[in-house]
Protein backbone atom coordinates (compact mmCIF):
# COMPACT_ATOMS: atom_id res chain seq x y z
CA UNK A 1 0.00 0.00 0.00
CA UNK A 2 0.96 3.23 -0.69
CA UNK A 3 -0.20 6.61 0.55
CA UNK A 4 0.44 9.68 -1.49
CA UNK A 5 -0.94 13.08 0.34
CA UNK A 6 -0.93 16.70 -1.65
CA UNK A 7 -3.91 19.23 -2.96
CA UNK A 8 -6.88 17.74 -5.51
CA UNK A 9 -5.47 19.30 -8.35
CA UNK A 10 -1.57 17.93 -7.65
CA UNK A 11 -3.08 14.18 -6.89
CA UNK A 12 -5.57 14.68 -10.27
CA UNK A 13 -2.30 15.03 -12.12
CA UNK A 14 -0.53 12.33 -10.31
CA UNK A 15 -2.57 9.80 -10.26
CA UNK A 16 -3.83 10.25 -14.10
CA UNK A 17 0.52 9.34 -14.57
CA UNK A 18 -1.36 5.77 -13.51
CA UNK A 19 -3.30 5.70 -16.32
CA UNK A 20 -0.87 7.31 -18.51
CA UNK A 21 1.80 4.42 -18.17
CA UNK A 22 -0.85 1.68 -17.88
CA UNK A 23 -2.25 2.57 -21.41
CA UNK A 24 1.15 3.24 -23.06
CA UNK A 25 2.39 -0.24 -21.93
CA UNK A 26 -1.23 -1.72 -22.53
CA UNK A 27 -3.12 -0.32 -24.52
CA UNK A 28 -5.92 -2.66 -24.66
CA UNK A 29 -6.23 -2.26 -20.32
CA UNK A 30 -9.45 -2.78 -18.37
CA UNK A 31 -10.32 0.25 -16.71
CA UNK A 32 -12.67 0.33 -13.51
CA UNK A 33 -14.07 3.86 -13.22
CA UNK A 34 -16.20 5.42 -10.50
CA UNK A 35 -18.45 8.15 -10.15
CA UNK A 36 -19.19 11.06 -7.57
CA UNK A 37 -17.63 14.22 -6.89
CA UNK A 38 -13.87 12.55 -6.49
CA UNK A 39 -12.81 11.36 -9.53
CA UNK A 40 -13.77 14.96 -11.85
CA UNK A 41 -10.35 16.49 -11.65
CA UNK A 42 -9.22 13.20 -12.38
CA UNK A 43 -11.08 12.70 -15.37
CA UNK A 44 -10.66 16.25 -16.88
CA UNK A 45 -7.22 15.54 -16.31
CA UNK A 46 -7.62 12.29 -18.31
CA UNK A 47 -9.51 14.02 -21.07
CA UNK A 48 -6.57 16.84 -21.28
CA UNK A 49 -3.92 13.99 -22.03
CA UNK A 50 -6.06 12.20 -24.42
CA UNK A 51 -6.31 15.60 -25.95
CA UNK A 52 -2.51 16.18 -26.24
CA UNK A 53 -1.72 12.48 -27.06
CA UNK A 54 -0.12 11.57 -24.38
CA UNK A 55 -2.51 8.64 -23.55
CA UNK A 56 -4.89 7.11 -25.76
CA UNK A 57 -8.07 4.86 -24.70
CA UNK A 58 -9.02 3.58 -28.31
CA UNK A 59 -8.19 -0.06 -27.29
CA UNK A 60 -9.53 0.00 -23.49
CA UNK A 61 -12.09 -1.36 -22.14
CA UNK A 62 -13.41 0.34 -19.31
CA UNK A 63 -16.33 -1.16 -16.45
CA UNK A 64 -17.86 1.05 -13.95
CA UNK A 65 -18.62 0.37 -10.28
CA UNK A 66 -22.07 0.65 -10.03
CA UNK A 67 -25.08 2.41 -11.41
CA UNK A 68 -28.48 3.34 -9.87
CA UNK A 69 -31.88 0.95 -10.19
CA UNK A 70 -34.49 1.86 -12.04
CA UNK A 71 -33.07 5.23 -14.26
CA UNK A 72 -31.66 4.56 -17.69
CA UNK A 73 -28.99 6.05 -18.79
CA UNK A 74 -30.84 9.49 -20.62
CA UNK A 75 -31.50 10.10 -17.06
CA UNK A 76 -29.16 12.83 -16.11
CA UNK A 77 -28.41 11.40 -12.95
CA UNK A 78 -27.82 8.06 -14.19
CA UNK A 79 -24.39 7.26 -13.48
CA UNK A 80 -24.19 6.25 -17.64
CA UNK A 81 -25.15 9.94 -18.41
CA UNK A 82 -22.38 10.59 -15.66
CA UNK A 83 -19.56 8.93 -17.15
CA UNK A 84 -20.37 9.66 -20.87
CA UNK A 85 -20.87 13.69 -20.11
CA UNK A 86 -17.84 13.77 -18.13
CA UNK A 87 -15.29 11.19 -19.51
CA UNK A 88 -16.25 8.97 -22.49
CA UNK A 89 -17.71 11.42 -24.59
CA UNK A 90 -14.71 13.45 -24.77
CA UNK A 91 -12.18 10.70 -24.87
CA UNK A 92 -11.27 8.07 -27.82
CA UNK A 93 -12.69 5.35 -25.59
CA UNK A 94 -14.94 3.07 -28.27
CA UNK A 95 -18.61 3.50 -26.50
CA UNK A 96 -19.15 -0.28 -27.08
CA UNK A 97 -16.43 -1.23 -24.78
CA UNK A 98 -17.48 0.49 -21.92
CA UNK A 99 -19.69 -1.01 -19.65
CA UNK A 100 -21.72 -0.28 -16.66
CA UNK A 101 -23.91 -3.10 -14.47
CA UNK A 102 -27.13 -3.15 -15.48
CA UNK A 103 -30.05 -0.71 -14.08
CA UNK A 104 -32.59 -2.79 -14.35
CA UNK A 105 -34.27 -4.84 -11.43
CA UNK A 106 -35.15 -7.31 -14.12
CA UNK A 107 -31.49 -8.20 -14.19
CA UNK A 108 -30.84 -8.61 -10.99
CA UNK A 109 -30.68 -12.77 -11.56
CA UNK A 110 -27.29 -12.24 -14.43
CA UNK A 111 -25.83 -9.25 -12.67
CA UNK A 112 -23.34 -12.03 -11.32
CA UNK A 113 -22.26 -12.26 -14.77
CA UNK A 114 -20.38 -8.96 -14.89
CA UNK A 115 -18.23 -10.07 -12.90
CA UNK A 116 -17.48 -13.20 -15.16
CA UNK A 117 -17.20 -10.30 -18.13
CA UNK A 118 -14.32 -8.43 -16.44
CA UNK A 119 -12.78 -11.70 -15.75
CA UNK A 120 -13.07 -12.97 -19.59
CA UNK A 121 -11.65 -9.42 -20.27
CA UNK A 122 -8.38 -10.26 -18.94
CA UNK A 123 -9.48 -8.30 -14.99
CA UNK A 124 -9.23 -4.93 -14.01
CA UNK A 125 -5.99 -3.71 -14.13
CA UNK A 126 -6.97 -0.63 -12.25
CA UNK A 127 -10.04 0.42 -10.33
CA UNK A 128 -11.04 3.45 -8.65
CA UNK A 129 -12.66 4.40 -5.96
CA UNK A 130 -14.12 6.90 -4.04
CA UNK A 131 -14.99 6.33 -0.80
CA UNK A 132 -18.27 6.95 1.53
CA UNK A 133 -18.23 8.89 4.95
CA UNK A 134 -20.01 5.21 6.26
CA UNK A 135 -17.13 3.89 4.25
CA UNK A 136 -18.44 2.24 1.61
CA UNK A 137 -16.82 1.12 -1.40
CA UNK A 138 -18.89 1.34 -4.79
CA UNK A 139 -22.32 0.77 -3.19
CA UNK A 140 -21.40 -2.15 -0.76
CA UNK A 141 -22.27 0.30 2.63
CA UNK A 142 -21.67 -1.28 6.55
CA UNK A 143 -22.25 -4.93 7.02
CA UNK A 144 -22.13 -6.32 3.32
CA UNK A 145 -20.01 -9.26 2.95
CA UNK A 146 -16.51 -9.15 1.65
CA UNK A 147 -17.43 -12.53 -0.13
CA UNK A 148 -20.20 -10.17 -2.42
CA UNK A 149 -19.95 -10.40 -6.47
CA UNK A 150 -21.87 -7.70 -8.56
CA UNK A 151 -25.48 -7.52 -6.73
CA UNK A 152 -28.36 -4.96 -6.10
CA UNK A 153 -27.27 -2.86 -2.73
CA UNK A 154 -30.62 -0.81 -0.83
CA UNK A 155 -28.65 2.73 -0.21
CA UNK A 156 -28.72 3.33 3.23
CA UNK A 157 -30.04 6.77 4.37
CA UNK A 158 -26.97 8.48 5.07
CA UNK A 159 -25.99 7.61 0.94
CA UNK A 160 -29.43 8.23 -0.17
CA UNK A 161 -28.57 12.12 2.24
CA UNK A 162 -25.09 12.40 0.88
CA UNK A 163 -26.45 11.33 -2.78
CA UNK A 164 -29.47 13.95 -2.49
CA UNK A 165 -27.27 17.11 -3.68
CA UNK A 166 -27.83 15.98 -7.01
CA UNK A 167 -30.88 15.54 -6.96
CA UNK A 168 -34.17 17.70 -6.57
CA UNK A 169 -35.16 15.92 -3.08
CA UNK A 170 -33.66 13.18 -1.47
CA UNK A 171 -37.17 11.33 -2.21
CA UNK A 172 -35.98 11.49 -5.55
CA UNK A 173 -32.69 9.27 -4.62
CA UNK A 174 -32.90 5.55 -5.87
CA UNK A 175 -33.42 3.59 -3.08
CA UNK A 176 -31.39 0.96 -4.72
CA UNK A 177 -28.07 0.56 -6.84
CA UNK A 178 -26.02 -2.69 -8.76
CA UNK A 179 -22.89 -2.56 -7.51
CA UNK A 180 -19.92 -4.18 -7.93
CA UNK A 181 -19.41 -6.57 -5.34
CA UNK A 182 -16.30 -6.31 -2.35
CA UNK A 183 -14.98 -9.47 -4.38
CA UNK A 184 -15.03 -8.41 -7.10
CA UNK A 185 -13.04 -4.84 -6.33
CA UNK A 186 -10.45 -6.86 -4.42
CA UNK A 187 -10.27 -8.65 -7.55
CA UNK A 188 -8.55 -5.79 -9.39
CA UNK A 189 -4.53 -5.83 -10.27
CA UNK A 190 -4.25 -2.59 -8.63
CA UNK A 191 -6.59 -0.16 -6.87
CA UNK A 192 -6.52 3.79 -6.59
CA UNK A 193 -8.46 5.16 -3.90
CA UNK A 194 -8.93 9.03 -3.54
CA UNK A 195 -10.34 10.66 -1.03
CA UNK A 196 -10.87 14.55 -0.72
CA UNK A 197 -11.98 17.16 1.74
CA UNK A 198 -12.60 17.00 5.80
CA UNK A 199 -15.55 15.40 5.40
CA UNK A 200 -13.72 12.34 4.71
CA UNK A 201 -11.15 12.56 7.21
CA UNK A 202 -12.50 10.48 9.77
CA UNK A 203 -13.32 7.16 7.97
CA UNK A 204 -10.15 7.47 5.82
CA UNK A 205 -8.16 7.08 9.18
CA UNK A 206 -11.19 4.05 10.54
CA UNK A 207 -10.20 2.74 6.96
CA UNK A 208 -6.48 2.34 7.29
CA UNK A 209 -5.76 1.56 10.62
CA UNK A 210 -9.07 0.60 12.14
CA UNK A 211 -9.87 -3.73 12.54
CA UNK A 212 -10.68 -4.70 8.99
CA UNK A 213 -14.06 -5.79 9.17
CA UNK A 214 -17.13 -5.91 7.17
CA UNK A 215 -18.95 -2.43 9.04
CA UNK A 216 -16.36 -0.67 7.13
CA UNK A 217 -16.06 -2.15 3.81
CA UNK A 218 -13.01 0.42 2.87
CA UNK A 219 -11.18 -1.87 5.38
CA UNK A 220 -10.98 -4.58 3.16
CA UNK A 221 -8.63 -2.45 1.19
CA UNK A 222 -5.74 -3.06 3.99
CA UNK A 223 -5.75 -7.21 2.19
CA UNK A 224 -5.02 -5.76 -1.23
CA UNK A 225 -1.65 -6.05 -2.07
CA UNK A 226 -1.30 -2.91 -4.64
CA UNK A 227 -3.48 -0.11 -3.30
CA UNK A 228 -2.60 3.74 -3.81
CA UNK A 229 -4.82 6.17 -1.23
CA UNK A 230 -4.44 9.43 -2.74
CA UNK A 231 -5.45 11.98 0.03
CA UNK A 232 -5.67 15.83 -0.12
CA UNK A 233 -4.39 17.58 3.11
CA UNK A 234 -7.76 17.89 4.68
CA UNK A 235 -9.03 14.21 3.64
CA UNK A 236 -5.34 13.09 5.49
CA UNK A 237 -5.54 15.24 8.88
CA UNK A 238 -6.09 12.42 11.30
CA UNK A 239 -3.47 10.01 10.31
C1 LIG B 1 -19.38 6.05 -7.02
C2 LIG B 1 -19.33 5.20 -5.85
C3 LIG B 1 -19.31 5.74 -4.46
C4 LIG B 1 -18.54 7.06 -4.30
C5 LIG B 1 -18.61 7.55 -2.86
C6 LIG B 1 -17.93 8.90 -2.70
O1 LIG B 1 -19.36 5.28 -8.20
O2 LIG B 1 -19.30 4.04 -6.01
O3 LIG B 1 -18.80 4.77 -3.60
O4 LIG B 1 -17.21 6.84 -4.67
O5 LIG B 1 -19.93 7.66 -2.45
O6 LIG B 1 -18.68 9.85 -3.40
P1 LIG B 1 -18.12 11.33 -3.65
O7 LIG B 1 -16.94 11.17 -4.56
O8 LIG B 1 -19.24 12.06 -4.32
O9 LIG B 1 -17.73 11.86 -2.32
Amino acid sequence: MSIVINTPERIAQLAAQEYVALLNKKPQAVLGFATGSTPLALYAELVLLNRKGELSFCEATSYNLDEYIGIDGIHEQSYRFFMDRSLFNEIDIRMEKTFLPSSSIADEAHLAEFDCEIEKAGGIDIQLLGIGRNGHIGFNEPGTPFASSTHVAKLTESTVQANSRFFLSADDVPRFAATMGIKTVMHAHAIILIALGAEKASIVKTALHGPVTEAVPASVLQLHPFVTWYLDYEAAALL
